[in-house]
């Protein structure tokens, strides 16, 4: 990533009226001088900024970089730099070490210069900074970018390095690096994983890129503005109802489908939480995707290829494709399709298990799918008064309360457990807030 320019000192000089974003693009330099005395002019990432560093901490927190400034999530102001790192005074790349066996897994990795710095939880690792041909031997000096790849989305648990129009893949357990030839990429200056997509920023645009084939499908470049913060002016973050995505942190709903996209729902409308259309976040009105739902829904599950929406004391049923279809003869009183009586809280199906678990005030009830009539075969008793939405993904159950959400390895964990994990909070960690 460019160090910044002397170019860029004038600007925040004369302060938050930054201009174009070819102001940033000034000759490669690593003179910090003179940025001493503007520090009270921070920069306005709303203005279009080039960004050194983007990166998740092991929160799943956002960090974006400039300069000696960084930003905590999709919005909020610049902070210095080295307030949270503190040795610190600006970064070239940066990546969050996914190596799960490892004693670096999420470690967060800073490179400067000839340096790499590894932080844990803010903290600098003993014996760091170190030079980088000894940490990841064959990669260059002076990096543009950086960004983790783990096993499942590249062959093995790797970093993709940038330096100029060339990219490095680095396989973090045998060292072995690959060059790739992805000429058609800009130089991207910063890279992130968000989701499981890869994006490689430039100027204060973004392109999304395959990170095994480097191939980018779709209407490329876009303005990061428009996705990755929240800027007056700028694309869907103008919309009140985008607004609220942090501010009202309780969920109705929440399900993913067998096509892998996930969605939240809260009052008229839903998020897509991953989604191989979409970058960024986005809400939409409930009844542009299922038009015969009007306003907020109780719960939602998938199963079988489909999705299947509970409001009040009906059920809905929709064929899972590109588009949701409501099948023929829904909605259907719940209890006749699945014994029991709404209103219902969460609902929620594991795997390839035909048990859906219903969850009403302090109480699991689990329904057999595969039987006739549907009926509820078995209860539990909850350690949670009252729970706002669940889903089960391959990493267990998460269970949404308020703010947070708890994650259970099972659902007979969820029901046994005395000792109430720790609390995630679904802003931060899913929805991308920074609080
Ligand atoms: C933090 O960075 C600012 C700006 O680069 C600098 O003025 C300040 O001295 C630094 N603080 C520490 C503790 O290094
Ligand atoms: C990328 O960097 C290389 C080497 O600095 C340069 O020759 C090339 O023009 C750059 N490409 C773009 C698209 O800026
Ligand atoms: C905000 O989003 C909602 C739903 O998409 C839409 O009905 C409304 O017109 C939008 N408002 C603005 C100002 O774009």
């Amino acid at each position: 990533m460019r160090p910044l320019a002397q170019t860029l000192t004038v600007c925040l000089a004369l302060s938050l009226s930054l201009a174009a974003p070819s102001l940033f693009d000034g000759p490669k330099t690593a003179d910090h001088h003179g940025m001493e005395k503007h520090h009270d002019a921070k920069i306005d990432r709303c203005q279009g900024v080039e960004f050194d560093a983007i990166v998740p901490d092991e929160h799943g927190v956002t960090f974006f970089f400039k300069g000696d400034y960084m930003w905590t999530g999709f919005h909020g102001d610049a902070a210095l730099l080295n307030r949270t790192y503190k040795e610190l005074s600006h970064t070239d790349a940066a990546f969050r070490m996914h190596h799960p066996d490892s004693a670096d897994h999420d470690h967060i990795f800073f490179f400067l210069g000839d340096k790499v710095f590894s932080y844990y939880q803010h903290k600098l690792e003993e014996g760091y900074p170190k030079n980088i041909a000894e940490v990841f031997p064959g990669i260059p000096n002076h990096l543009d970018a950086a960004v983790e790849c783990p096993k499942g989305e590249c062959a093995a648990d790797s970093v993709l390095f940038f330096k100029d129009s060339k990219v490095y893949q680095f396989d973090t357990r045998n060292k072995e690096v690959k060059l790739r030839q992805w000429s058609h990429l800009p130089n991207c200056t910063a890279a992130m994983r968000w989701l499981e997509h890869y994006y490689c920023f430039h100027g204060h645009n973004f392109i999304r890129f395959h990170p095994v084939t480097g191939a980018v499908v779709g209407n490329y470049p876009k303005d990061a503005r428009n996705y990755f913060m929240r800027c007056p002016k700028f694309g869907h973050g103008s919309n009140d109802t985008e607004r609220e995505r942090c501010s009202h942190v309780h969920l109705d709903a929440i399900t993913s489908d067998d096509l892998g996209k996930a969605y939240a729902f809260r009052g008229n409308f839903y998020l897509r939480l991953s989604d191989r259309q979409a970058d960024g976040w986005h809400a939409f009105p409930i009844s542009s995707t299922w038009k015969e739902i009007e306003g907020d829904v109780d719960a939602a599950f998938s199963f079988d290829g489909k999705l299947y929406i509970i409001k009040g004391e009906q059920l809905f049923v929709y064929k899972s494709g590109t588009d949701y279809a409501l099948i023929e003869g829904y909605p259907k009183p719940l209890k006749d399709e699945l014994g029991i009586e709404g209103p219902i809280d969460a609902a929620f199906v594991c795997g390839d298990y035909e048990v859906v678990h219903v969850i009403k005030g302090q109480k699991m009830y689990d329904i057999d799918l595969s039987a006739t009539p549907r009926t509820v075969q078995k209860d539990a008793l909850l350690p949670f008064p009252r729970v706002d939405a669940g889903m089960c993904g391959p990493d267990g159950v998460k269970v949404f309360v308020g703010a947070h959400y708890f994650r259970y390895k099972s659902p007979m964990l969820l029901s046994h457990s005395r000792i109430r994990p720790h609390p995630h909070r679904i802003s931060l960690e899913l929805l991308g807030c920074d609080h």
